[in-house]
């Protein structure tokens, strides 16, 4: 029988714990400053409360440590690349598995092995490493989310859905290799991609004999909103949800630091067997033997524990509400997110809270430095920074790190963002005074403009 009670605790509790150094506010802004009011540039001692990102920041289990002490350093065939992969073909189904050290390996792997020059390679969105990769080959990158997916304020239950039509154009009129999914989609607010979706992408992709493949990071995350939104799907278990939307592709690139609940690790999973050959071929170049892909047999073993726990149900429900509970109580406070929350984090639109602040100087970089000095909350700016000038929403996010945070650590970033937006009149632009060519958000340095 269900439980009677509302109240959705962590189904977890603590056995070992880490201390915050909780700063001052004069520290914070001393600190700040020393950074070039860049977030990247903080230690991360000096942050309170760490939403930089969801990825490698997970907690590992009971089980999983214990994993790391059972686990196999063997060079070739260890005991823990046997679990790796039979954990990896239970629950992703493709015929072959190749490790790698973190999700962006799988990536240049694939796409050196897949892709060529000229051709065009569209997703609902790519994240920037997919993207970079892509490029990287001579290739080019395309976005094809519907049109709510652009729309912050757009209450659409699967925001991360491709625009079928538009993919159609493009596979008739442009050299297609591959194409991808990203669940969730990450860059486009963390929203999920519906299985009627990834079903429709599967069918015209084998109609027009292109390969499909997942960037399947947050895939425990994509199948439980499935399970939560998506009608006819409520009463499936969560693990079938996903080995279904799994199957649906040719195969995978996976960053286990996400969805994989280890702290690095990644793996492509492919179905081809001559493009599985090329790719174990590269692999050994830079990442190492095919039964370890740079990875220890410890990750390996803590990989295939949490690709399992990832799919937990109540682990699931959790995590899914604490980060609608976030959303749902900064909203009320009169932030504008984008909407509905998603998978692993919530994003602020900054475009929105700070109309006096142009794109040009910045809105989602005034906000992340000043949730920084109010409480050290670290967030990242997914805006104009980032994405360069024109990039078309200007978001803040807050991404969850999982199992780490309780629930009034929550609650304390819900009151410092409430009393920023309160203060949000206030709040004025920066200006970049330092940057390098590319990826500038890592180690561009700011100045505040004064008003
Ligand atoms: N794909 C998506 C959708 C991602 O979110 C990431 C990483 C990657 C691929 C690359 O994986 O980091 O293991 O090489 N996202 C992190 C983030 C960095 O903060 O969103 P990786």
């Amino acid at each position: 029988m269900p439980s009677p009670y509302k109240t959705i605790i962590e189904p977890h509790r603590i056995k070992v714990v880490e201390p915050i150094r909780l700063t001052t506010l004069d520290e914070r802004q001393a600190l700040l400053r020393a950074a070039g009011h860049n977030l990247f540039g903080l230690r991360a001692d000096d942050v309170i409360i760490d939403l930089l990102t969801d990825s490698g920041t997970s907690a590992m289990s009971a089980e999983q440590w214990a994993g790391v002490m059972r686990a196999d350093e063997a060079y070739a065939g260890s005991r823990s690349w046997f679990r790796f992969e039979a954990a990896v073909k239970d629950i992703f189904g493709h015929r072959h598995v190749i490790p790698t050290h973190q999700g962006r390996a799988a990536e240049r792997i694939l796409f050196s092995s897949a892709v060529k020059k000229g051709q065009v390679v569209p997703s609902n969105t790519h994240f920037d490493t997919t993207r970079a990769n892509i490029e990287f080959t001579g290739a080019e990158a395309l976005d094809l989310v519907i049109p709510e997916g652009r729309v912050p304020s757009s209450r659409h239950p699967f925001k991360g859905d491709m625009d079928i039509g538009r993919l159609e154009t493009v596979l008739q009129d442009r050299e297609v290799p591959l194409v991808m999914l990203t669940v969730t989609n990450n860059s486009g607010g963390g929203q999920p991609v519906s299985l009627a979706n990834i079903r429709a992408v599967s069918k015209l992709c084998r109609e027009r004999g292109v390969a499909f493949y997942l960037d399947a990071c947050r895939f425990a995350e994509n199948a439980f909103l499935i399970k939560q939104r998506e009608p006819g799907q409520g009463d499936r278990p969560v693990s079938d949800i996903a080995r279904e939307m799994l199957r649906l592709a040719d195969g995978c690139t996976m960053s286990a630091k996400k969805d994989g609940l280890a702290n690095t690790g990644g793996f492509i999973a492919a179905n081809d067997d001559a493009l599985a050959e090329r790719m174990r071929n590269l692999l050994i170049l830079t990442e190492g033997f095919p039964t370890y892909g740079g990875l220890a047999g410890r990750d390996l073993e803590a990989i295939a524990l949490g690709l399992y726990e990832a799919l937990d149900e109540d682990y699931l429900t959790y995590r899914i509400r604490s980060v609608a509970y976030l959303g749902e109580k900064i909203a009320a406070a009169g932030v504008p997110i984008v909407e509905p929350p998603g998978g692993h984090a919530v994003y602020i639109d900054a475009k929105a809270l700070l109309p006096q602040i142009p794109a040009s100087q910045y809105p989602g970089q005034a906000l992340a430095c000043e949730l920084y000095v109010a409480g050290g909350i670290r967030s990242c700016e997914i805006g104009s920074v980032m994405l360069g000038d024109g990039a078309p929403m200007e978001l803040v996010r807050l991404a969850l790190p999982r199992r780490v945070y309780t629930q009034s650590h929550v609650d304390y970033v819900v009151e410092v963002v409430a009393d920023v937006c309160s203060r949000r009149a206030q709040l004025r632009g920066m200006r970049i005074v330092e940057q390098p060519s590319v990826l500038r958000h890592f180690t561009a340095r700011f100045a505040p403009l004064t008003a």
